[in-house]
């Protein structure tokens, strides 16, 4: 059979193409289009009849998975109450966010409780780890290390280890040597997820899966490792901020949008169990430019502090910079206050903040940036108990408080 032609892969979205091209028409990446080794053999033609697959009703008798807990609250909770046996799942995150660190405390919390579990890095070499777990007071703990990055010799060492748990950091560094392409390929990620997705569900291993994403907040490689997986977990965080928060963004197994707050100190991350004290920053005195936004994230309230700051501008086009909220929905809110509520904000700089780190994307939180951009406009501190929870309506309370004050 003649060789297939090569094909070319856009690294962002995993859409094949026939031939190279600057940008990606599937999703309109720039400079994504990688290509990939050809294919030995061509598909072959389907002449043979395959057999018939047994097919079942949806009753089922079976109860729902046991889950295996952590012991770590902020985890099991986003895991949606604990690890599924022969699940598998993706840990997506900045370099350097902290994700062997998660890791490597929550194989040390499953091994503590009686699960047997392994640590595979491709990453840190084993005595690199090992210091690291010290470091984290884990050496106690219960927990096989490895450090190795082919994937062959890692399966036959889970075919043979059979734990419960195996955590693979990163999938970017596992390479297989029946696909001929660089480690951290689009083909070597994908072949590397597929064979340690299948080999999760065949043999009931629950696999943790590392994946460093890219600038564009994507995780390197394929999309299709996310589709894949059972659960994506994104580990985030301001790099200025000690906090983390890790974010279910699928999960097959329990809610998606669950958060966990951490924290990051000298000893390991730490847990958040009450992150509205964290999110709000000294509030001690009445600021002018702060109000407090009551949300809710996945199954928990959580109160976050959003902070602006107005000021002259002697630029032709004022600066609008937002940390931690869409930069649009600023515009619009800026529009709202000039055209339905008289405020005007020409000539003048804003900048809006959300304390701690924390990114908000719910429309509830629209009342609570009004409120902190007329607070800073007009230079009034809005009461210190009060929060803000709506979209924002044309003539709200606290416009017409704001304005009662300030004449
Ligand atoms: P790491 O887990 O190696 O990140 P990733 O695996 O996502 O690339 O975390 C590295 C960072 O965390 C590094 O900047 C140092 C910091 N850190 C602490 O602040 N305290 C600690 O106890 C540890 C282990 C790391
Ligand atoms: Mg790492």
């Amino acid at each position: 059979m003649s060789r297939s032609a090569p094909s070319f892969t856009c690294t962002a979205c995993g859409a094949v193409h026939r031939k190279w091209a600057g940008k990606c028409d599937a999703c309109g990446a720039w400079n994504s289009i990688v290509e990939e080794a050809p294919l030995s053999s061509g598909p072959k033609s389907l002449g043979a009849k395959g057999r018939s697959i047994p097919l079942t009703d949806l009753a089922t008798e079976e109860q729902p998975p046991p889950r295996a807990a952590s012991g770590m609250e902020e985890l099991d909770r986003v895991l949606g109450g604990g690890l599924v046996p022969a699940s598998a799942i993706l840990v997506g995150g900045d370099p350097g966010i902290g994700k062997s660190t998660l890791l490597l405390q929550a194989t040390a919390s499953f091994a503590r409780k009686g699960l047997k579990c392994l640590y595979i890095s491709g990453e840190e070499a084993a005595a690199q780890v090992r210091m690291r777990a010290q470091r984290l007071g884990l050496s106690d703990a219960p927990v096989a290390l490895g450090a190795e990055t082919a994937l062959r010799d890692i399966l036959t060492t889970l075919d043979s280890e059979r734990p419960h748990l195996a955590v693979i950091d990163s999938i970017q560094t596992m390479w297989l040597d029946t696909v001929e392409a660089a480690p951290g390929s689009v083909s070597q990620v994908r072949a590397a997820a597929h064979e340690l997705v299948t080999f999760a569900k065949r043999r009931g291993v629950a696999v943790i899966l590392v994946g460093h994403v890219t600038k564009e907040g994507q995780i390197a490689g394929p999309r299709v490792v996310e589709h894949m997986v059972d659960t994506v977990l994104y580990f985030e965080g301001e790099r200025g901020h000690q906090f983390r928060i890790l974010r279910a963004v699928k999960n097959r197994f329990g809610p998606a949008d669950e958060i966990g707050v951490f924290e990051m100190t000298g000893d390991g991350l730490a847990q958040v169990t009450n992150p509205s004290a964290l999110f709000l920053s000294d509030r001690g005195q009445a600021t002018p430019g702060s109000a407090v936004f009551a949300g809710i994230e996945g199954t928990r309230p959580v109160l976050t502090e959003i902070q602006a700051l107005v000021a002259p501008s002697n630029l032709g086009t004022p600066r609008r910079t937002v940390v931690g909220l869409d930069s649009g929905r600023l515009s619009t809110i800026l529009a709202v206050l000039e055209a339905r509520c008289g405020i005007p904000f020409a000539g003048l700089d804003v900048f809006l903040n959300v304390a701690g780190g924390m990114r908000v994307s719910e429309p509830a939180a629209d009342l609570a940036v009004a409120a902190a951009l007329l607070s800073a406009r007009e230079d009034v501190a809005l009461p210190p108990t009060w929060c803000f929870s709506a979209r924002f309506p044309s003539r709200g309370p606290c416009v017409r408080w704001v304005r009662r004050k300030t004449g």
